[in-house]
């Protein structure tokens, strides 16, 4: 299996409730690598762009406030199935469908303060990883 990039934010609700560390911790331990990693405050514009392939969903508006309602973290991740590993770390959308033991089950409340978000496949993760991060800003390592 080739080198996999996967795009993931910490949600708004785990920065809130101080856990980006104990989510780091979980990508590294699967041996998941964090090569590029800022925090910042999305604005009305960039959540709704980030989004916009669910903006004739009933449920838009609110993912869109609730995206910005304060800071997220939004890094890159690279290792072997990225994308699939990263999803599995996640757990289901819905927390209260998440398996135990995954991020989502441990963090989350509802289906949108849901506390991550991760790529659903390879090309998604190009889009979203260039939508957030120069490719001077991303540090592969070995
Ligand atoms: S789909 O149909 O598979 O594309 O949708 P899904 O991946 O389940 O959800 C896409 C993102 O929308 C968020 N979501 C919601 N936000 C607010 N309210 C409701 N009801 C709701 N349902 C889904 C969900 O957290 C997903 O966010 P990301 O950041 O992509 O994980």
């Amino acid at each position: 299996m080739a080198t996999e990039r996967t795009f993931s934010i910490v949600k708004p609700d785990a920065v809130a409730k101080n856990v980006i560390g104990e989510i780091y911790s979980r990508f590294e331990k699967s041996g998941l690598r964090i090569i590029a990693a800022k925090m910042l405050h999305l604005t009305q514009e960039q959540a709704e762009g980030f989004y916009a392939e669910h903006k004739e969903r009933p449920f838009f508006p609110d993912l869109v406030a609730f995206m910005t309602s304060g800071p997220v973290v939004v890094q890159v991740l690279e290792g072997e199935n990225a994308v699939a590993k990263n999803r599995e770390l996640m757990g289901a959308t819905n927390p209260k469908e998440a398996e135990k033991g995954t991020i989502r089950a441990d963090f989350a409340q509802s289906i949108d303060a849901n506390a991550v978000h991760g790529s659903d496949a390879p090309e998604s993760a190009a889009r979203e990883i260039a939508y957030f991060f120069d490719d001077k800003e991303i540090c592969p390592r070995g």
